[in-house]
């Protein structure tokens, strides 16, 4: 069974990830430092798969641990999702997120290196187009100066494998510019562990749903969108973690020298009153909320052109927003019941 290491493998999206993974047949080995989760998901990830998961707990900057792992397993490639990922939080303390987010890129790319290991599937995100002139984003859209220091250590993860494959390294990369991840396992297992007050919608909407937070404030509503509030594109995370799947595999019959992005999102842009009615409806619940003013920083309106995933990795989204807001109730559900 092909070995892939999964780095932040107990995280929203790599634990999902691990799942579709052994559903196609892999055999994933995690490394997580739990900064942003907790270790009862890998006996989770074990009731899910009926597998025993290989797990280190690890600093993915920590070249001695890598080296270990590598030793220890016979891996072909690797899906690098281990980084800090709070936006607001980058601009505070923005030397942790260039630290975090681009040393422990590079310290895997020379442990690959060095073990000889080509493939690796690198998590980036929308947010490097900023506020595309065009829409649908399609890949080849002009990236746009990052908003946050985080949005820059996506840029920048990007340029590191750009020219590091130009360099005629034995490595072959892609990049996934994720849409806005959300859903949950249909076990209700897994999901995402939001930390604090969330800064996503979809957690704040289960949260105000299930009365963890009195009200849900929407943050304009007089963009240039048909009911002036935001639009992004939410991908149901099972389907982002088959894009993972499918991205291994598609490597894998490539040549050396190999570099390549592709948008994952629905195709679909939502507005933020179209996921609160989708959540009424699904919920059963009437949320409470209200309009509030701009958010300073947000993007008026993003959604992607999935052409190329659909071309070329034979990917599409099966499940809509509905489906997605079903799931994440279910697991607000199971974390609420705790
Ligand atoms: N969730 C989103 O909305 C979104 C959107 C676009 C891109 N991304 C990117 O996708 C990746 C995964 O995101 P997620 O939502 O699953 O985040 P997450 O925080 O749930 O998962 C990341 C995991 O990595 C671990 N980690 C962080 N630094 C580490 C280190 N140095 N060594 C070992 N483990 C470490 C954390 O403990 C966590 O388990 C990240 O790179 C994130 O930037 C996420």
């Amino acid at each position: 069974m092909k070995k892939i290491l999964i780095t932040g493998g107990a995280g929203y999206i790599g634990s999902h990830t691990a799942v579709a993974l052994v559903n196609a047949g892999y055999e994933p080995v995690i490394i997580d430092d739990f900064s942003n989760s907790e270790k009862s998901v890998l006996e989770r990830l074990k009731s899910i798969t009926k597998r025993e998961i290989t797990w280190y707990e690890g600093d993915c900057n920590d070249a001695v641990r890598m080296r270990q792992i590598f030793s220890e397993n016979q891996l072909t490639g690797v899906i690098h999702f281990a980084a800090s990922k709070a936006v607001g939080e980058s601009t505070q303390v923005p030397l942790k997120y260039y630290r975090n987010n681009i040393v422990s890129l590079l310290v895997l790319l020379e442990t690959m290196a060095e073990f000889g290991v080509k493939d690796i599937v690198f998590s980036s995100s929308c947010t490097v187009y900023g506020q595309p002139d065009q829409l649908p984003v399609k890949e080849t859209t002009p990236r746009k100066a990052a908003e946050s220091p985080y949005g820059n250590t996506k840029k920048i993860g990007e340029d590191i494998l750009t020219d590091y494959v130009k360099s005629n390294a034995s490595v072959r990369a892609i990049s996934l510019r994720y849409f806005n991840p959300i859903g949950a396992h249909k076990t209700a297992l897994i999901g995402e562990l939001p930390l604090g007050v969330p800064a996503n919608l979809v957690p704040f909407v289960t949260q105000t749903g299930a009365g963890i937070r009195e009200k849900l404030t929407v943050f304009g509503n007089d963009y240039d969108t048909p009911d002036g509030t935001c639009i992004r594109d939410y991908i149901h995370v099972m389907d982002l973690a088959d894009a993972h799947v499918k991205s291994i595999a598609y490597l894998q019959d490539k040549g050396d020298h190999f570099y390549d992005l592709f948008n994952v999102g629905t195709g679909q842009g939502n507005t933020v009153m179209e996921v609160i009615k989708a959540f009424e409806k699904v919920s059963g619940k009437k949320l409470n909320y209200e309009i509030g003013p701009r958010r300073p920083g947000d993007i008026e309106k993003v959604w992607a052109d999935t052409g190329k995933i659909e071309k070329l990795l034979n990917w599409k989204a099966k499940y809509n927003l509905e489906d997605a807001l079903k799931d994440s109730w279910k697991w607000q559900l199971s974390l609420t019941a705790k």
